[in-house]
């Protein structure tokens, strides 16, 4: 099997668990967005998933983003242009790499981030990173500071917030990831019954390949999915 097979293989996996999940969730068809996160893959892994049919892809370096995009937003061959993601930590240093550059920004979890992405005067939506399981070593706002940074979006010229975003603690089972999957979207219910300027809180952006069923079955509508589409990633070099 070549390799643009087995990518369209684990895109054709992805997509019936996907569908499956909505089923049983008495979810619309279609209501679940798959982003595939394509971090530490090929621009030729691009393409091949591309030909199968996926719009959207999301990284998780600035540079690896910028370098990915300009090579593909060269060759005219491709059906289509992929839809850029940013899903990984962000530096303000990065955010020059990333502002205006993609249709979202999944990791915003400061006013300081938010302050940054504003000034390069390019318009950008993003989603609120909230650290739901208050775990020491993870990027994302406490719950308790949520209200505030929703706040903070008013003042905003360029930056508007499309929803929230979660990472879970790892485990093995992901039943153990549906209590923060959960809280997510209440934070999301309890949050968009305040009106405020620049903020629609309809996306939540949860699930990855081992926990997609459990995102879904509590509201996600976007999954971001990546070993189960391309397979292992490489190890990460210190350059990168
Ligand atoms: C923020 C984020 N979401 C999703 C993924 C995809 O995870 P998986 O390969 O388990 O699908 C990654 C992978 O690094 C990630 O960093």
């Amino acid at each position: 099997m070549t390799r643009a097979q087995a990518i369209a293989d684990g895109l054709g996996q992805v997509r019936e668990r996907i569908a499956a999940a909505e089923c049983a969730a008495g979810r619309a068809p279609g209501s679940v967005r798959l982003l595939a996160v394509s971090k530490k893959m090929t621009a030729d892994d691009v393409r091949a998933a591309l030909a199968a049919g996926q719009h959207m892809f999301g990284e998780n370096y600035a540079q690896e983003l910028r370098d990915k995009r300009a090579a593909l937003a060269q060759d005219s061959t491709l059906p289509t242009l992929p839809e850029w993601h940013y899903i990984g930590p962000l530096q303000s240093n990065k955010v020059k790499y990333v502002a205006g550059q993609v249709a979202l920004a999944h990791t915003v979890d400061s006013s300081a981030l938010l302050e940054a992405i504003e000034a390069r005067g390019a318009p950008q939506a993003c989603l609120v990173q909230v650290n739901v399981a208050g775990e020491a070593q993870k990027r994302g706002i406490a719950p308790a500071d949520l209200p505030a940074l929703l706040d903070r979006f008013a003042t905003m010229s360029y930056v508007t917030c499309a929803g929230l975003m979660v990472i879970p603690p790892f485990t093995e089972n992901p039943d153990d990831a549906r209590p923060h999957f959960a809280a997510l979207r209440a934070l999301r219910d309890r949050e968009a019954a305040t009106a405020r300027p620049h903020v629609e809180l309809r996306e939540l952006s949860m699930g990855m390949s081992g926990d997609l069923e459990a995102a879904i079955a509590e509201g996600a509508t976007i999954v971001r999915v990546g070993t189960a589409i391309f397979g292992g990633r490489p190890p990460r070099t210190a350059a990168v």
